[in-house]
């Protein structure tokens, strides 16, 4: 599984890039907006055009990394997405542009399509897409079929979702099981139409793509701790896209740390002599 740092930070993306794990970014405008806010406290004045060609290098030839447009009509989604990668994917080859699969808001209905169409436009332009706030499998096997590259399901928002609905309260980084929840009161399993948990959404996916040799890659998205990134490996998505304290916190075990202890309190000198 490859691993996409899920973040609008600089200093992250550069974190994971020189521990050399990091395979792409992915960023939304809430990511963005974080990023901005941060070097605002910080007194740093970078343009954003500055600043994502510094993501762009960072991440490197080859490592994707996703910008998301911010309109919800096809011809201003399609109009931004060549923006975006007019503009940036001469840096370094790796502009991947996101596209709500479904860019209804509640009052423009009429709208529902128009990720697709812009989906089916910009991909056979050869415009790289990364489907976004996919909730459900058909929302992923339309958008590959429109020819998206990546699909993106949502797991942990799902896993917020069916918990909601079920009058659980919980901290975002909680661990959901991926095998869902039943409703003390009813006694009945809590699913989103036969969908039991974020994982098994990703999972079904994965499923239907595997049938049917379905080229477009899953990038298992909204990650909310480590026990559910390694769920989401065991689902054969090709991607988890992960925030960056999740990250750190996947290299994390008190038994490591016991260890590098014990074999430095072992290391006799004659030992280590041998490195001068
Ligand atoms: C990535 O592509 C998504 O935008 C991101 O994973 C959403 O995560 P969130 O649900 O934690 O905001």
């Amino acid at each position: 599984m490859k691993i996409f740092a899920d973040t609008g930070m600089l200093d992250e993306i550069k974190q994971a890039a020189s521990w050399g794990i990091l395979d792409g970014v992915t960023t939304n405008p809430s990511l963005i907006k974080k990023a901005v806010e941060g070097l605002k406290e910080a007194g740093k004045d970078i343009s954003m055009k500055e600043y994502i060609e510094e993501i762009l290098k960072t991440a490197g030839k080859g490592k994707p990394v996703s910008l998301e447009v911010v309109s919800t009509t096809e011809d201003e989604m399609v109009a931004e997405a060549r923006k975006l990668f007019e503009t940036f994917n001469r840096v370094a080859e790796n502009v991947v542009v996101k596209i709500p699969v479904n860019p209804t808001t509640s009052d423009d209905s009429a709208h529902t399509y128009d990720g697709l169409r812009a989906i089916k436009k910009l991909s056979s332009q050869g415009i790289p897409i990364n489907t976004t706030l996919i909730m459900n499998p058909t929302q992923a096997l339309l958008a590959a079929k429109a020819g998206a590259t990546y699909v993106s399901p949502f797991a942990g928002r799902i896993d917020d979702y069916l918990r909601r609905r079920a009058g659980l309260t919980f901290e975002k980084g909680d661990y959901f099981d991926v095998m869902g929840l039943v409703d003390d009161e009813t006694g009945e399993i809590v699913d989103d139409n036969g969908m039991l948990s974020g994982v098994h959404l990703v999972e079904t996916i994965a499923d239907i793509f595997n049938i049917y040799s379905i080229e477009s890659e899953i990038i298992g998205a909204s990650v909310r701790n480590v026990r559910q990134a390694v769920e989401l490996a065991l689902t054969g998505c090709h991607i988890a896209t992960i925030p960056f304290k999740v990250i750190e916190e996947m290299m994390n075990h008190p038994k490591t740390m016991e260890g590098v202890v014990k074999f430095g309190e072992d290391t006799v000198p004659e030992y280590r002599a041998i490195f001068g």
